[in-house]
């Protein structure tokens, strides 16, 4: 039977913010769907994941033409489940997709040149069962090809009407900065930018983070909870549902060192002190950052969900505890 949602799905008071200095709101947590959406994964659990997501009223689901496995299959199953389910609510939802990484053989299957880009847009309209994504990002600066013409790629997305609005992912400072004046000059101005940033991971804050807030754009942090290294699922051994039990292609056992759980247990006993989870810590700290607007989780099961958004009652960190969090982390 097609999903009934919740008819009181937007009544969170503080979910949603403007992304950026655009117009477009956007909820403070999105979810994303590198893992748990592709075919070898339980397609009931990536429908009760998809469906709990918007009746929590998330209005953000993050793809990419890459995600699976195999590649493209994520987009397959959102696809799948957005026709059955939600047919009558596309206009409520904000679907991002994105090329750059390798997708499909021979030299266009990946990168940032405008064949690259306009060919994989159309493959993953085709694969969603859509007209248009709200956003289209270039997943990765591509060395060798002018960045005028990557820019000029995405400037054509959304001037066809196949995308809403043009993003960037892991560009630096300075290629974000240029890539931003070339889309504004495109008219077709840079809404949002998608930087790896948690506790574990804080590159962004050497410079692009200030180039965010000088143009008005949006930041949107992908891994907030380094893949699941913060939250309670490796307190305690590795179990063998968790990304590092059972998926090895990203976070693998060797990366959850001695040293990380020392940090780990020590941020989980912060958590406690305040009453909440340690993810819910984790992402109440990249909230705190003035350049991020969302906070792009992945979820292997609907309690995470609940649990995370659950972090917008209790987000406020004192300076007292942010010092906390600078000492364990230096530790
Ligand atoms: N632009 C890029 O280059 C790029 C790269 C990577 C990711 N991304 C985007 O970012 C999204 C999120 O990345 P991510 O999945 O690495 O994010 P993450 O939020 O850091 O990690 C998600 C994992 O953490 C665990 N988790 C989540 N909530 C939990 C909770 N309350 N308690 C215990 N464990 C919890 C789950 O792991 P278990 O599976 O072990 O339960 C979940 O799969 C991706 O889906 C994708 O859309 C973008």
């Amino acid at each position: 039977m097609s999903h009934q949602p919740d008819p009181a799905r937007y009544a969170h008071p503080a979910l949603y913010r403007r992304c950026g200095r655009r117009g477009l709101l956007l909820p403070k947590l999105a979810l994303g769907l590198w893992h748990n959406f592709g075919t070898a994964d339980d397609a009931a659990n990536a429908r009760a994941l998809i469906l709990r997501t918007f009746d929590l009223g998330i209005t953000h689901f993050d793809l990419a033409n890459n995600y699976g496995p195999p590649p493209g299959s994520a987009e397959e199953t959102f696809g799948r489940v957005l026709h059955a389910d939600l047919a009558a609510h596309r206009d409520e939802l904000i679907i991002s997709t994105k090329a750059g990484y390798l997708m499909w053989d021979g030299p266009y299957g990946e990168w940032g040149s405008r064949k690259s880009l306009l060919a994989s847009l159309d493959q993953s309209l085709r694969r969603l069962g859509l007209d248009y994504v709200d956003i289209f990002y270039s997943h990765r600066p591509d060395p060798d090809t002018p960045l005028e013409e990557t820019m000029g790629a995405l400037a054509h997305a959304v001037k066809s009407g196949k995308a809403l609005y043009a993003a960037l992912s892991n560009y630096n400072p300075e290629q974000t900065a240029r890539a931003a004046q070339i889309l504004r000059d495109l008219g077709t101005p840079c809404l949002l930018h998608q930087p790896k940033y948690s506790m574990f991971e804080r590159t962004p804050e050497s410079g692009l983070f200030d180039v965010l807030l000088r143009e008005g754009i949006g930041g949107i942090a992908f891994s907030p909870l380094a893949q699941g290294l913060l939250t309670n699922r490796y307190l305690a051994g590795i179990p063998a549902d968790s990304r590092a039990g059972h998926d090895a292609r990203f976070l693998r056992p060797e990366h959850i060192t001695e040293a990380k759980l020392r940090k780990i247990r020590a941020l989980d006993a912060l958590a406690r002190s305040r009453g909440q989870a340690l993810a819910q810590l984790a992402l109440a700290w990249v909230l705190r950052e003035p350049a991020i607007t969302t906070v792009l989780i992945g979820a292997s099961r609907p309690a995470q969900l609940e649990e995370n958004l659950a972090t917008l009652e209790n987000s406020a960190l004192s300076s007292a505890e942010l010092a906390e969090i600078e000492r364990i982390l230096a530790g």
